[in-house]
């Protein structure tokens, strides 16, 4: 049977990751997998987690089957960060919502819903997009477009050819946009360019499918909603997959949620109904621990305030690094201009470096990021930011 299988050729981040736990010298860097570090290095447990879990451990009296959409709790607190407390949309009952097994389990669900409406759908993704978006979108059996994006040239957004591939786009075709803090780039849009999107959205008919992964960590939590919310209560219909895993620090849990805004509520029970029985077609429930730790934090006052100043601490911290690495670029003498770092938002950017340059990086010092230039800026602390700056003098 397996016989027939070809060979897949290794993820290129685990991969990056085994190189670096082998590489013995003492000053090397891991600025390759997306997590979030401390100054230690650490990804610690958030503190509201932290009470959140003692809070469950006493509160916990069955580990019985949840329900397939999940913690009601949950979904309510996570409606309420992404599209507001007064959102009109949901006082008009039009959202449809479930737990998911973190945000590429609800990237599956709503790919795998989108196929039930037609498997025709094309869907739209930046160049470049999270790698993982192809898999998570393409296996359901969706056919992926792609619409320029970022330039690595000049290390900015290509708006006016995004829109231009996106006036292309016909009604029933699904664009992908990052939420926030987009990922590998971390260039973001402006308000006027999501209002432009959202004018092209109406004229053209495109239903746009919002990726958050990262809400909290590019200019606050209410901030970085702007775009899902400029959408969700100006269009029709709009999916939203958020994960819990970055802000919320539950990787391993696995949260998220997807939601679906639809015409009315009589079409929003039926995907209501739909996206429970893909979801039991998958893996029945979601798992319970995360979801709950969610739902305590957030209908808790005290712990949801404990909550925002630990993910406003995470992103200070992130910009301060921003900043920290392009004043020692300067120091160092690079004859660049890396102030590009420094603008965008979230956990990444793109150093907009060669792969000869990245496998330099590597090679010769012991700095570990994948062959896009994509780094996590969480990855650099004050202990290690002189070395990655002559470092990347040193290769530029
Ligand atoms: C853009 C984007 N979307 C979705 C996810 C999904 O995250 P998870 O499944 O870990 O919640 C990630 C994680 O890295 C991401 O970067």
């Amino acid at each position: 049977m397996f016989e027939v299988l070809p060979p897949l050729s290794p993820d290129p981040i685990l991969g990056l990751s085994a190189a670096f736990k082998e590489d013995t010298n003492p000053d090397k860097i891991d600025l390759g997998v997306g997590v979030y570090k401390d100054e230690q290095g650490n990804t610690p447990i958030l503190t509201s987690v932290a009470k959140a879990q003692k809070i469950l451990l006493e509160q916990e009296t069955s580990k019985a089957y949840i329900s397939p959409q999940g913690n009601q709790g949950f979904i309510d607190g996570m409606l309420s960060l992404l599209l507001g407390e007064t959102s009109q949309v949901r006082m008009a009952n039009r959202v449809a919502a479930v737990q998911a097994p973190g945000g590429c389990g609800a990237l599956r669900i709503l790919s795998e819903l989108l196929v039930r409406c037609s498997e025709k759908v094309r869907v739209w993704v930046s160049d470049p997009t999270w790698a993982n978006h192809i898999p998570l979108i393409g296996s359901a059996g969706l056919q992926l477009e792609t619409y320029p994006y970022f330039d690595k040239e000049t290390a900015s957004i290509r708006f006016d050819a995004m829109m231009e591939t996106l006036r292309k786009t016909e009604k029933g075709d699904v664009v992908l946009l990052h939420g926030c803090c987009h990922n590998p780039t971390g260039a973001d849009l402006t308000r006027d360019q999501w209002d432009a999107v959202l004018e092209l959205a109406q004229e053209r008919g495109f239903l746009p499918f919002l990726d958050v992964a990262y809400l909290g960590f590019g200019d606050g939590l209410d901030a970085d909603a702007y775009g899902v919310r400029l959408m969700a209560e100006n269009l029709p219909e709009v999916i939203i997959a958020a994960s819990c895993s970055k802000n919320f620090g539950l990787y391993r849990e696995r949260v998220g949620l997807a939601a679906v805004i639809s015409n009315n509520s009589q079409t929003r029970d039926i995907t209501q109904g739909q996206l429970q029985y893909v979801a039991r077609g998958i893996y029945s429930m979601p798992p319970s621990y995360g979801g709950a730790l969610v739902d305590i934090i957030l209908s808790d006052e005290a712990l949801t305030k404990e909550w925002i100043g630990e993910v406003d601490a995470m992103r200070n911290r992130m910009q301060s690094l921003r900043s920290m690495l392009v004043e020692k670029l300067n120091e160092n003498g690079l004859d660049r201009d890396f102030s590009f770092v420094e603008q965008q938002k979230g956990m990444f950017s793109f150093l907009c470096i060669s792969p000869q340059q990245v496998q330099a990086m590597r090679d010769e010092h012991s700095v570990y990021f994948v062959d896009s230039s994509r780094v996590n800026i969480a990855g650099i602390n004050k202990q290690n930011v002189d070395t990655l700056a002559k470092a990347l003098v040193s290769v530029l």
